[in-house]
């Protein structure tokens, strides 16, 4: 049987539970109102089908609620505007902000109001950077690459991050910046979160065979753990659920690494862990049973095998 190993941290983070948490508890104890999330509430398929299941709709601005709708903000948080316009149209705004990425928001908000410049270390397509881009009126000055940090100029610059972005990326943006002898406050907002997923993922990967990273294929999280993964061992497989594991790959490995995304269920990963061994064995028995019909009916040698009479 394989040997098994799951990445010391994986799975949920911190934010993302207390989401699910709060979502939870407004299924049980508002069962005559309608329920929705501002976006989908993580980028896992699973989870939101569960809570489609319960229920609970998604809509993306405040004028898709109506009065009295509960409408949860998920960990990514959401724009100054949006938490004003949901107020005024009477919406119940259940906050599910991850605190870190509130802080980020409390930071910027301040900054801007001093008449600070603000700069973004992340990606301007992803929420969490969009919803912080609001706290200053989507003034900010967002790069994602030493080549966007050449853009940046002029004083009182103060600069937040994305929480999930690499470290490698926020010191090149820095050193651009310090090549260009521009004064800049600089604030290391990485969530440890992400970087206890990707060390823990990246260490382990130098130790197996195979890797298998667990999570929806639309978390960026989780692609970034792969990515690392990736370079350390050539048999990294990225799978949303057990249906997806690549067994003929992993039956040839002894020792198998499991790493999971900050928005994967536990019961994901668990399912994962619990069946992969059982499941190679299976499918390493059928081959080797497949093999055999295949030597009988090509009378063929298995290797080693001793035929009468030769
Ligand atoms: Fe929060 Fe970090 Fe998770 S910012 S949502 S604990 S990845």
């Amino acid at each position: 049987m394989a040997e098994i190993i799951r990445a010391e941290n994986s799975g949920f983070c911190f934010g993302v539970k207390q989401a699910i948490e709060k979502t939870e508890q407004q299924i049980y104890n508002n069962k005559d109102k309608k329920i929705y999330t501002c976006g989908p509430l993580i980028h896992n398929q699973f989870v939101i089908d569960h809570l489609a299941s319960q229920g609970v709709g998604i809509i993306y601005e405040p004028e898709q609620a109506h009065r009295g709708d509960v409408v949860i903000v998920r960990s990514h948080g959401e724009t100054k505007r949006f938490f004003d316009d949901a107020a005024k149209r009477g919406l119940e705004v259940v906050d599910a902000t991850c605190p870190f990425v509130n802080k980020i928001h409390q930071l910027v908000y301040e900054a801007h109001k001093q008449g600070k410049k603000i700069v973004i270390v992340g990606d301007r397509a992803h929420p969490e950077v969009t919803g912080i881009n609001g706290w200053c009126d989507n003034t900010a000055l967002i790069v994602n690459s030493k080549e966007e940090a050449d853009a940046i100029m002029g004083e009182n610059l103060f600069l937040v991050c994305q929480t999930t972005i690499k470290k490698e990326l926020l010191d090149e943006i820095i050193q651009v910046v310090k090549s260009k002898n521009m004064e800049m406050e600089i604030n290391n907002t990485i969530c440890n979160a992400t970087k206890e997923r990707q060390e823990s993922c990246e260490q382990l990967s130098k130790k197996v065979e195979a890797m298998v990273i667990v999570g929806g294929k639309n978390s960026s999280n989780t692609r970034k753990l792969y990515e690392i993964s990736k370079k350390n061992c050539n048999n990294s497989f990225f799978i949303e659920n057990i249906k997806d594991l690549p067994l003929k790959q992993l039956r040839k490995c002894n020792k198998i690494g499991v790493a999971a995304g900050a928005s994967t269920p536990e019961c994901v990963i668990k399912e994962v862990i619990a069946n992969m061994s059982e499941m190679i064995t299976n499918e390493k028995n059928s081959m080797e049973d497949f093999m055999d019909e295949i030597d009988a009916s090509l009378r063929l040698p298995r290797t080693g095998e001793i035929v009468d009479g030769k």
